[in-house]
C-alpha cells in the first residue's frame, strides 16, 4: 500500500518541475506577465551620460548661442554644424533639455533621448519600460509598456536602442552614446547564447512533459510490463533531468558572463546589467525536482533487477543450498512485493502457473 503511495512521488516532483519549466519559458512573453523573472535586465536609465557631460562641459565656456558649435563634439557638434534653422531648433531644444535634466539625470536621461529606462530579457521576448516609482528609487518596481518577441526578431538588445535613438528626438546612434565595438559584441554575444538557450529550455519543457505522462502511464503499464515501465521512466527522466541541468547551467553561467562584461563595459557610457537571481534559483529548483523523480525510477529499475536476477538464480542453485536459496528467494520475494506496485501479485501468480 505504502508503494502503491510511493508512486506519487516521481508524478508530483515531474509534474511540479514541468510547471516551472514551462512557466520559465513563458516568463516575461507578455507585458507584465512575470516579469521579475527576467534573465538580465540593462539598465538604461543613465545611457547617455556621457554626452551630457561633454555637452554641459563644452558648453560652460561659451556663453552664446553662435560660438557653441565650437565647442561641441560628437554628436552635438554634427548637429550644430549642420547650420541648418532646424539643427538649429534641435541644438537649444538639446541645451533646454540638458538644462532640465539638472541633477536628475538617471529619471530624465532616457526619456529625452526617447528610449526606455530598462531592457530585461526573457526567454521569448525584450521587454522594456520605465521603473516606479523612478529609477533612483531603492528597489523600484517596473512599469512594461511593450515587448519584442525574441525568436521571430531575434534577441539583438543593442538593435532596439538602436532604433529607439535613431525615432527619437534627436536622432542620434549608438556610436554616438560612445558604445565600442566590445560593447556591441557582448550584445552579439548574448543574443547567440539567448537563442540557443530558448531552443534548450522548449526542449527541457518538452521532455519534463514527457516525463510526467510516462510516469502517470506506469500506473497503468507497471502491473503489465514492469521491466519496460521501469526502464523507460529511467531513460526519460534522465534525459529530461540533463536537458534540464544544461538549461540551468546555460542561463547562469551566461547571464553572469554578460552582466559582468557589460557592467565593466558599459560603465563609461552609462549602461549598466542585473542577473535575474529569481529565475536561476527557478531553473535549479527544476532540476532538484527532476532529480527526486530519476533517483526514484533508478532506485525502483535497481530493485527490480536485484529481485528478478536473485529469483533466476535461486531456482538453478544446486540442491544442498536450496533450503538457505528458498529462504533467501522467499526473502527478496516478499520485498519484491513489496516494492512493486498494484497487480503485482496477480502477475507473479499468473507467471507461477
Ligand atoms: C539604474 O541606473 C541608475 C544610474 O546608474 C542608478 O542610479 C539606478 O539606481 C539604477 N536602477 C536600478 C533599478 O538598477
Ligand atoms: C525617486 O523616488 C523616491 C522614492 O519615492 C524619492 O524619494 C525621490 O525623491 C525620487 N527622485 C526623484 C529624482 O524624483
Ligand atoms: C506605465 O507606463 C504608461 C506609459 O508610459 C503610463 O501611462 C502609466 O501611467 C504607467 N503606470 C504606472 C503605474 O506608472
Ligand atoms: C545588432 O544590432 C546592432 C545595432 O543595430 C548591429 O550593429 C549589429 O550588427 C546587430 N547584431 C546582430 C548579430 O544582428
Amino acid at each position: 500500500m505504502k508503494q502503491q503511495l510511493s508512486i506519487g512521488i516521481p508524478i508530483v516532483a515531474s509534474l511540479a518541475a514541468f510547471v516551472l519549466v514551462l512557466l520559465a519559458l513563458l516568463a516575461g512573453s507578455r507585458p507584465g506577465f512575470m516579469e521579475d523573472f527576467d534573465i538580465v535586465t540593462f539598465n538604461t536609465s543613465a545611457l547617455g551620460k556621457n554626452l551630457l557631460s561633454t555637452a554641459t562641459d563644452d558648453n560652460k565656456p561659451t556663453s552664446t548661442t553662435d560660438g557653441l558649435c565650437d565647442g561641441l563634439g560628437g554628436a552635438f557638434g554634427r548637429l550644430c554644424s549642420s547650420a541648418t534653422a532646424e539643427a538649429e531648433t534641435i541644438e537649444s531644444e538639446i541645451v533646454s533639455a540638458i538644462d532640465d535634466i539638472g541633477n536628475a539625470i538617471a529619471d530624465k536621461l532616457a526619456d529625452t533621448l526617447g528610449i526606455h529606462e530598462f531592457y530585461s530579457l526573457h526567454v521569448l521576448a525584450i521587454c522594456e519600460g520605465s521603473f516606479t516609482p523612478n529609477a533612483t528609487a531603492p528597489s523600484p518596481g517596473r512599469n512594461v509598456t511593450n515587448c519584442t518577441m525574441g525568436l521571430s526578431d531575434g534577441y539583438n538588445v543593442s538593435a532596439i536602442f538602436d532604433h529607439q535613438l535613431q525615432i527619437g528626438p534627436f536622432k542620434l546612434t549608438l556610436a554616438d552614446l560612445g558604445f565600442t565595438d566590445d560593447i556591441q559584441s557582448a550584445f552579439d554575444t548574448l543574443n547567440q547564447v539567448t537563442k540557443a538557450f530558448a531552443i534548450i529550455l522548449i526542449i527541457s519543457v518538452a521532455l519534463t512533459g514527457l516525463a510526467l505522462v510516462a510516469s502517470l502511464a506506469s500506473l497503468f503499464l507497471i502491473p503489465r510490463k514492469e521491466r519496460a515501465a521501469l526502464l523507460s521512466n529511467v531513460v526519460i527522466s534522465l534525459v529530461a533531468l540533463l536537458m534540464l541541468i544544461a538549461s540551468a547551467l546555460v542561463v547562469t553561467i551566461g547571464s553572469c558572463i554578460v552582466v559582468s562584461k557589460v557592467n565593466d563595459l558599459g560603465d563609461d557610457v552609462g549602461l549598466s546589467a542585473t542577473a535575474g537571481y529569481r529565475y536561476t534559483i527557478f531553473t535549479w529548483v527544476a532540476v532538484g525536482l527532476m532529480i527526486v523523480a530519476f533517483a526514484y525510477w533508478l532506485r525502483q529499475f535497481l530493485a527490480f533487477r536485484r529481485g528478478s536476477r536473485s529469483g533466476a538464480n535461486g531456482h538453478r542453485k544446486p540442491a544442498r543450498d536450496s533450503e538457505e536459496s528458498s529462504h533467501y528467494y522467499g526473502e527478496t520475494r516478499e520485498k519484491r512485493n513489496k516494492s512493486s506496485v498494484m497487480g503485482r501479485n496477480l502477475f507473479t501468480r499468473a507467471r507461477r502457473t
